[in-house]
């Protein structure tokens, strides 16, 4: 799978360890950055990254900054986008089964980079579980301004 990645100043060790996890399970990774611990601005990483997704040059986006909430608001503006903030294993694995987001949010200062790497892992192997789907398509609707 081709998984965009993109982290801020915050995250550069967790988007690290979590791109070389993701490519010891056999996945691309398109980096979005940022490079370094120079203070950026999280929507400067994370817009190209999902715009990637959205656009289907990636089929997944992983984004880290501070606490993970940054990161998660601005996916969640792009048209068909659902990212998911989560904090833990449980959660990246519900949320796959249950919301199915082409995008996962983390925070590298609420969780260490082997829960990081262990939560993506989930996310990507937890199928969706079909019988949500009419809660996504309410939610698809709602973006298109008919809200049912
Ligand atoms: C950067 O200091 C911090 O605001 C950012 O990493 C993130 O936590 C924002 O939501």
């Amino acid at each position: 799978m081709r998984i965009a990645i993109a982290c801020d100043h915050a995250a550069v060790a967790h988007k690290l360890a979590v791109s070389a996890h993701l490519r010891a399970l056999g996945h691309e990774i398109i980096d979005f950055g940022t490079a370094g611990e120079a203070s950026c601005d999280y929507p400067d990483h994370g817009y190209p990254a999902v715009k990637a997704v959205a656009d289907g040059r990636c089929e997944r986006g992983v984004l880290i900054c501070g606490t993970g909430i940054g990161m998660s608001i601005v996916a969640n503006k792009v048209a068909g986008i659902r990212c998911a903030l989560v904090h833990s294993v449980d959660t990246a694995r519900t949320t796959a089964a249950h919301n199915n987001p082409q995008v996962l949010a983390l925070g590298a200062r609420i969780v260490d980079a082997a829960t990081a790497c262990a939560m993506v892992e989930a996310w990507l192997t937890t199928a969706f579980e079909t019988r949500h789907q009419r809660r996504l398509d309410k939610i698809t609707a709602i973006e298109r301004g008919s809200p049912c």
